[in-house]
């Protein structure tokens, strides 16, 4: 399969770039986000980064969540005019999801899950879910139910950042969900499109359960010029960083179809939208699939009900 191993995924990649029409969709000067609460996650990364920044410049008061500080973007936003703040988070410990929601001051109207990784080996997270998907997956879902539970988020757009690499995905492991084996090297861009597989059923079934109130979108940005992999082994970058430089999109371009799906009025009304870079396409069966949706987010839910509990 095409998005079963790092090589095949990143020519996959490069031919998408290459090959594939992306022509942009207006935002109107209408499509603006003054006093909006949003909150980035991932905002310090390659994607995350413009994203926040052009929230901002749409008037959006932008909460910037990573593991590092976002001081920098911040400070760099306010000299521009913007408004935005930097709450740091470790989306490896639902302990630290519970400070940075408490840490919420306003009821936000959009939020965007952009963090994500690709570790180059399977460990545990805080609470012992698998790593991949505890912060691809679960820590969004666990984000999104506890500003809920919080009333924190009761209207407004949520846009998830996934990848195709969930085609890969063909089924959900219900049993396994979250467990923290071992995958070794060989098996990670198959474990990065299972966790998308899942984030990406999560995002559809949550666009059918909290509609009409919160309008759930998702997309793949497509090949962007990051740090996502960042834990590649050295040999692995003599070929990933050439490439990424010559192939891939810089990020402040495969942001623009992420900040149109989260203010675009042209969507008002939709729910469920899933984007590759601009053009929208229906995500995969096992995403696609009602009845597994409903059970995965269910299963989801009571999962961190135990494992968040004290
Ligand atoms: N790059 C691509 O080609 C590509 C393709 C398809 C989809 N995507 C998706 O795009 C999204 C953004 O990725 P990117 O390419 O911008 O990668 P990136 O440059 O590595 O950025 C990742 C972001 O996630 C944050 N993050 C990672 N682990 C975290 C944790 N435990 N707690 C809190 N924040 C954490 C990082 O924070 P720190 O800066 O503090 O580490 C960073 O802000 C991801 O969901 C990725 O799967 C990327």
């Amino acid at each position: 399969m095409k998005y079963r191993s790092a090589f095949t995924a990143t020519l996959v990649a490069v031919r998408d770039r290459v090959a594939r029409p992306n022509r942009p969709l207006a935002l109107s000067p209408a499509d603006r986000l003054d006093g909006v609460d949003a909150l980035v996650t991932g905002a310090t990364g390659g994607l995350g980064r413009p994203i926040a920044e052009k929230l901002a410049a749409r008037g959006a008061r932008v909460t910037c969540a990573a593991r590092s500080s976002a001081a920098a973007i911040v400070s760099g936003i306010e000299a521009r005019g913007g408004r935005a703040v930097d709450r740091p988070v470790d989306l490896e410990d639902l302990r630290s999801i519970d400070a940075l929601v408490a840490s919420i001051d306003a009821p936000l109207g959009l939020v965007v899950l952009c963090a994500g990784i690709v570790p180059a080996r399977a460990r545990p997270t805080a609470q012992g879910f698998d790593v991949m998907i505890g912060v691809n997956y679960l820590a969004s879902a666990y984000l999104v139910e506890r500003l809920r539970a919080a009333g924190k988020l009761d209207h407004g757009r949520i846009v998830v950042v996934a990848s195709e690499s969930h085609r890969s995905a063909e089924h959900v492991d219900f049993e396994g969900l979250g467990v923290a084996d071992d995958y070794g090297m060989g098996g990670v861009m198959r474990r990065y499109g299972y966790s998308k597989a899942l984030l990406l059923a999560w995002a559809q079934e949550s666009a059918r359960r909290l509609r009409p109130a919160i309008a759930v979108h998702s997309i793949c940005p497509g090949p962007v010029e990051s740090r996502i992999a960042r834990e590649a082994p050295r040999w692995a970058h003599a070929l990933l960083d050439p490439t990424m430089k010559a192939f891939f999109s810089p990020a402040d371009l495969a942001a623009e179809p992420v900040v149109y799906l989260a203010c675009a009025s042209a969507l008002e009304g939709r729910t469920g939208v899933y984007f590759h870079r601009w053009i929208e396409k229906r995500p995969s069966e096992l995403a696609c699939d009602e009845a597994v949706a409903s059970r995965l987010y269910d299963a989801t839910y009571e999962l961190l009900a135990r494992r968040s509990a004290p």
